[in-house]
């Protein structure tokens, strides 16, 4: 329980807008254009668009727009024609057909599935996989411990606000479908995402501390309008496409588990980076400060919540839960092998 007095409560300012987004009344011209089709035609032209050229691009920036309305903050396009059932159910065609594209087309996982037989066996085959995939060390974060210039460091700062402003949101989703000690485990992920009930301590307010801290408020809003890379969005997009399918809840739980075990390994690098650009400012810090603290937990319990769930898990969850992990570590390789060549190109 909440005492009267910290409801409310913060020492920092917050009359800026949180997560920091554009407000939009429409989703982008093609992808209105698109919904406006009959479902025959939206097939069509998917295949047109997307299969035929591959077009991964598409994929992830119609997946980022579509997914704004699953959470509802003021991106999200707010007309009264998305509440026809007609149209929503169009959305959530198109959404569905893009998903199982990035799944299993540009995330086509490289891991072979386990023979398992009891929990205790996946307990240890999970133990071992997300300290040991292509993702834990991958030569993106030697760069920017080595070499990455500064600019680039408040750049990719800016991504990295943006891949982490709702993971109180996405923690949040991950709560129905599962029982006992999963729950219990995710229950507690979320009272640490909101600061154990102190506002000051929310995740998030970190973020707000970083964007402060570099002049980033009006940046930001720039950035993810103008030249913000759509491969930012797609570890994103493979995590929000199970979370925002609730029968896709286990595997939720093996995606986050994955890049909960990455944090600590990725953000000592990124600290490597600020302290070698003289970036020591602690509201800059504090956030990748406090995770390389908190995150290595969050993976244990997480493990820990599914070898103690009670009953016992069916052979097809376990099978989900891996198959999330997998799917994980997949997206994280694909994007961070982008993020490097992108990065790279663009060294003065
Ligand atoms: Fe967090
Ligand atoms: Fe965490």
């Amino acid at each position: 329980m909440l005492k009267q007095e910290n409801i409310g409560h913060s020492r920092f300012p917050h009359d800026q807008y949180w997560p920091p987004v554009n407000a939009v009344n429409e989703f982008s011209f093609t992808l209105n254009e698109l919904l406006a089709c009959n479902m025959g035609e939206i097939t069509n032209q998917l295949n047109d668009i997307i299969v035929a050229k591959n077009n991964e691009e598409l994929v992830n920036k119609y997946l980022a727009e579509i997914y704004s309305l699953y959470y509802g903050y003021k991106d999200a396009p707010r007309l009264d024609f998305w509440e026809k059932p007609e149209v929503f159910s169009r959305i959530e065609f198109v959404k569905l057909t893009l998903e199982d594209y990035l799944i299993n087309s540009f995330l086509k996982s490289r891991y072979e599935l386990p023979e398992i037989s009891c929990v205790a066996q996946v307990g240890d085959y999970l133990r071992f996989f997300v300290e040991h995939n292509y993702g834990v060390n991958h030569a993106f974060f030697d760069f920017v411990a080595d070499e990455m210039p500064e600019q680039q460091i408040k750049e990719f700062l800016l991504l990295e606000v943006i891949r982490n402003e709702v993971v109180d949101d996405e923690v949040a989703l991950m709560v129905p479908g599962l029982q006992h000690s999963m729950k219990q485990v995710v229950v507690s992920n979320l009272w640490d995402e909101c600061g154990n009930g102190a506002i000051d301590n929310f995740h998030t307010n970190w973020l707000r501390r970083l964007l402060t801290a570099h002049d980033d408020w009006s940046n930001i809003l720039e950035y993810r309008a103008g030249q913000k890379p759509w491969i930012a969005s797609i570890s994103s997009n493979s995590f929000n496409a199970v979370l925002t399918t609730r029968f896709k809840c286990y595997r939720a739980y093996g995606h986050f588990m994955t890049t909960e075990a990455w944090v600590a390994p990725h953000f000592k690098k990124i600290l490597q980076g600020m302290d070698r650009v003289g970036i020591n400012d602690q509201n800059v810090r504090v956030y990748f400060d406090a995770h390389m603290r908190i995150d290595p937990h969050h993976a244990d319990e997480m493990i820990e919540g599914l070898l103690k769930n009670t009953p016992e898990l069916a052979q097809v969850v376990l099978y989900d839960i891996i198959k999330g992990a997998h799917q994980a570590a997949m997206a994280g390789e694909v994007m961070y092998d982008k993020l490097l060549e992108y990065f790279r190109g663009n060294e003065h």
